[in-house]
């Protein structure tokens, strides 16, 4: 099978598509004909060698990449949900060893769940990682409820775009920050209000937060305990809630967390339940063969992309 092989940590054309042997199955996986995979900026940093790149270099060749679609062509012995032909999507061991970049990937059943027949693969491909993120943030941890008021740094990312569709159909009030180029689109997916955040200062247009989702970091989250109510929390995506911020969040009556999206099959399967209902659409601005992933890699160091970057294989 074809996959993109990571030759050395480094720039986005170490990534040498070649022909290795297809994986086996363990009893609880099944294997994926791989239709779509989608990038993140994890793959992008563990790619140049930072993020996960410790963990799995110890693996013979390294193959980056979570997020997949496809058609399950194997079934292992105590596979119960799914069939041979079925079409499926997930994030396959995260944070661990995915290897999503290949035409078969092996997927452990609990990780995944039924494609809607509503949905395009690449779309589905594009609600994996980022999707599961929002959702495991809002849902999980914020325990999100109708009337709350949710902030999302990056609104217009592939994780705050999910975020949004997501906080709107639990009823709540979003605020988020991108830039002006981003209204029209964000305005279109549900948000109430935006803060263009190369003009205008955060701390000074919104008060009364209860679920400050960060994506940008330390800098962030210490400016955002000013908008955040008293028994509100913080949800850092990006290792926001350090020490020093930490202690200031205690005194003001804010709980913090630091976040790491897990894989799971029955958020995925809940994710699949609003795709079906309409409620979240996957935007995908930018789409490529999977033998241009170097491509793919260079769009999402960019920081600028809207929604998600899919590649689709034969
Ligand atoms: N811990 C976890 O489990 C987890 C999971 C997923 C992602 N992450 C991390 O969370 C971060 C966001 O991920 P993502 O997939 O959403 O990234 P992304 O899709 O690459 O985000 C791109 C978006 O960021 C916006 N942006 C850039 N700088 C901004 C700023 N200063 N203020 C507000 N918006 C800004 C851009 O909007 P404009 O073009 O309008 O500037 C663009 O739409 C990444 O660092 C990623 O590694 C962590």
């Amino acid at each position: 099978m074809k996959a993109a092989v990571l030759q050395e940590p480094g720039a986005p054309e170490n990534l040498i598509i070649q022909e290795i042997a297809a994986p086996t199955i363990q009893d609880t996986e099944v294997l994926v004909k791989v239709k779509a995979i989608s990038i993140n900026p994890v793959d992008v940093k563990t790619r140049s060698g930072k993020a996960l790149y410790g963990q799995l270099k110890t693996e013979n060749p390294v193959i980056l990449g979570w997020d997949i679609t496809g058609e399950v062509t194997t079934i292992g012995k105590y596979v119960k949900q799914f069939k041979p032909g079925d079409a499926v999507f997930g994030m396959v061991n995260f944070p661990g060893y995915g290897k999503a970049y290949a035409e078969y990937v092996a997927a452990p059943e609990s990780h995944l769940a039924l494609k809607p027949t509503n949905i395009t693969y690449q779309e589905a491909a594009a609600t994996t990682l980022a999707a599961l993120t929002a959702w495991q943030v809002l849902v999980h941890v914020g325990n999100i409820k109708s009337g709350q008021k949710v902030f999302i740094q990056a609104a217009a990312g592939g994780v705050g775009h999910y975020a949004v569709q997501i906080a709107k159909y639990f009823g709540a009030y979003t605020v988020g920050t991108a830039s002006a180029a981003n209204a029209h689109f964000l305005h279109e997916i549900g948000l109430d209000e935006q803060i263009d955040y190369t003009k205008e200062d955060f701390t000074k247009k919104v008060q009364d937060v209860d679920i400050f989702l960060d994506t940008l970091g330390v800098d962030s989250v210490a400016k955002g305990i000013s908008i955040v109510k008293n028994g509100g929390q913080i949800i850092s995506i990006l290792g926001g809630c350090n020490e020093e911020n930490n202690k200031k969040t205690e005194a003001a009556g804010i709980r913090t967390q630091n976040y790491l999206v897990q894989s799971s099959g029955a958020d995925m399967a809940e994710l699949a339940h609003l795709l079906e209902a309409e409620h979240v659409k996957a935007h995908i601005s930018h789409e490529f063969n999977f033998e241009d992933i170097a491509d793919a890699h260079r769009q999402v160091e960019t920081g600028k992309t809207r929604g998600k970057v899919v590649l689709n294989l034969a």
